[in-house]
C-alpha cells in the first residue's frame, strides 16, 4: 500500500464509522475522507440493494455504510411479486413502505425492482383455481392491477422502475416463461404501459443479467427498438453485472455499454458483484434456477480471503469501474447487490452455503483495501 492510499483508507475508514488515531493533516483528511457518493457526484449515482435486516433498521453497521457511502437504493427482495402481493389482492406494504421511507429521509434515489419477472412470482398469477392457465385476458387484468397498485402507491416517491426483469435468454430470443407462454411478446410492452399510466414521471427500465453477451445484448436492442418504434416510453436499460474474476468480458461489456446508450436510454449497472468463486457449471449467468450441490472444492475460502486473491478481485472491480467512469457521459447509475460480503446472495447462489467476497465491504463492514482505488479513480 502506498502512502496516498494509507491516508485515504484512514479517511474512509472515519467516514464508515472505525475510530482512527493516526492524526493526519488536516488538508489531506478533507481529501481523503471522500465517501463513494462524494467522489463519484458527479458522475453516476452509487447505489446498493437493501436487503430487510437494513431495511426494518436492524442491522445498524450496514446502514451506517448505506448513509455515508450511497446515494441510490434498490430493494433486494421486498418488493417482488411473490413478496408484494402474495395472494390475488392481497397486497403486503409493510417492508417497501420502510424502504421507500428509509430512501427518502436520507434523500436518496430510490429504485423499484421489479414488477414484471417470472422469477419470485407467486404460482397464482399464472393459474385459475383449478391449476390451469388463465387466459390472455386474465393475465393482462392481473398485470395491471399489479403494476398500477404498487406504482400508484409510490407515484412521485420512487424514482425508477425495472418494469420487466430477464425476458431474453443469453440466446436472444424470448425466454418461455408463464407471461411469454400466455401473452407471447406483448406481455413486455403491455408492462411498460401500465407502469406509466400509474406514474408518468417515473423511469421505466428493463433489466437483464449477461447483458455482454452478444446475441443477448442484440436481443436486448432488438426489444428496445421495438419498444420505441410502437411508441412505448423506456427509459434505461439495466446491466445487473452479476460478475466473476474471468466474466464477463470487459470489452463486450464496453460494446454493450455503447450498443445500449445508442437506443438514446439511460444505461445502468443495477446489480454489480464479482465472485471470487470458482463457478459451478458453464453458465456464468444469474439464472436463478441454475443451482448445484455443494462440494468443499467449490468452497475454497472459508477462512477467509488470501492477499493475491483479494488484489485479483480488486484488480477486477477497478477495471470494470475504470470502463464505466469511461462512459459516464452514458451510465446513469453503478448499483452494487448488497452492502457487505455477509449479506451478498451469492453465498448461496448458485451453490447454497459458500463463503464469498464478492461485495466493496467485508462481512464486518468495513471497506476492502481497494476500495481506496475506486475512489482515487474518481478524482
Ligand atoms: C436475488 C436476491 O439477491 C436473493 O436474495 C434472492 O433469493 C434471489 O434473488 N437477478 C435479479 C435479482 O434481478 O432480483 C436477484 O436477486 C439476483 C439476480
Amino acid at each position: 500500500m502506498n502512502v496516498l492510499q494509507t491516508i485515504i483508507l484512514s479517511g474512509l475508514a472515519v467516514a464508515v464509522g472505525m475510530s482512527c488515531t493516526s492524526g493526519q493533516p488536516q488538508g489531506e483528511q478533507v481529501d481523503s475522507a471522500k465517501t463513494l457518493k462524494e467522489a463519484y457526484a458527479d458522475k453516476f449515482y452509487v447505489g446498493t440493494a437493501l436487503d430487510l435486516g437494513q431495511i426494518k433498521g436492524h442491522n445498524v453497521a450496514a446502514l451506517e455504510v448505506v448513509q455515508q457511502q450511497f446515494n441510490s437504493i434498490v430493494a433486494e427482495n421486498c418488493m417482488k411479486s411473490e413478496n408484494i402481493q402474495p395472494q390475488e389482492g392481497v397486497f403486503f406494504f409493510d417492508d417497501a413502505d420502510k424502504f421507500v421511507e428509509l430512501g427518502e429521509k436520507n434523500g436518496m434515489h430510490i429504485v423499484g425492482h421489479n414488477l414484471i419477472w417470472h422469477s419470485q412470482a407467486p404460482d397464482w398469477f399464472f393459474v385459475d383455481k383449478h391449476g390451469n392457465d388463465v387466459s390472455r385476458e386474465v393475465l393482462t387484468e392481473r398485470m395491471r392491477n399489479h403494476i398500477h397498485t404498487i406504482v400508484s402507491r409510490y407515484k412521485g416517491r420512487i424514482h425508477g422502475w425495472d418494469v420487466v426483469n430477464e425476458a431474453i435468454l443469453d440466446n436472444g430470443e424470448y425466454r418461455p416463461s408463464k407471461f411469454y407462454e400466455i401473452l407471447g411478446e406483448d406481455f413486455i410492452p403491455l408492462a411498460f404501459k401500465f407502469a406509466h399510466q400509474a406514474d408518468p414521471e417515473a423511469e421505466l427500465y428493463y433489466n437483464d443479467y449477461s447483458t455482454a453477451i452478444p446475441a443477448k445484448r442484440a436481443g436486448i436492442v432488438r426489444l428496445t427498438k421495438k419498444l420505441q418504434d410502437d411508441g412505448i416510453q423506456i427509459d434505461g436499460l439495466g446491466m445487473q453485472e452479476h460478475h466473476g474474476l474471468s466474466h464477463a468480458s470487459l470489452e463486450e461489456t464496453e460494446k454493450t455499454i455503447i450498443d445500449f446508450a445508442n437506443l438514446r436510454v439511460k444505461v445502468m449497472v443495477t446489480e454489480m458483484d464479482i465472485s471470487v468463486l470458482p463457478h459451478a457449471s458453464p453458465h456464468v449467468g444469474a439464472e436463478l434456477a441454475d443451482t448445484a450441490a455443494y462440494n468443499e472444492s467449490f468452497d475454497p475460502y472459508k477462512e477467509g480471503l488470501p492477499a493475491d486473491k483479494m488484489n485479483e478481485l480488486g484488480a477486477r472491480y477497478v477495471s470494470f469501474f475504470n470502463l464505466y467512469l469511461k462512459h459516464q457521459d452514458k451510465i446513469s447509475r453503478v448499483t452494487l447487490w448488497g452492502v457487505g460480503d455477509g449479506d451478498s446472495w451469492k453465498n448461496n447462489w448458485p451453490i447454497e452455503g459458500r463463503t464469498d467476497y464478492p461485495l466493496l465491504f467485508d462481512r464486518h463492514y468495513q471497506p476492502k483495501p481497494f476500495l481506496v482505488d475506486i475512489l482515487e479513480l474518481a478524482n
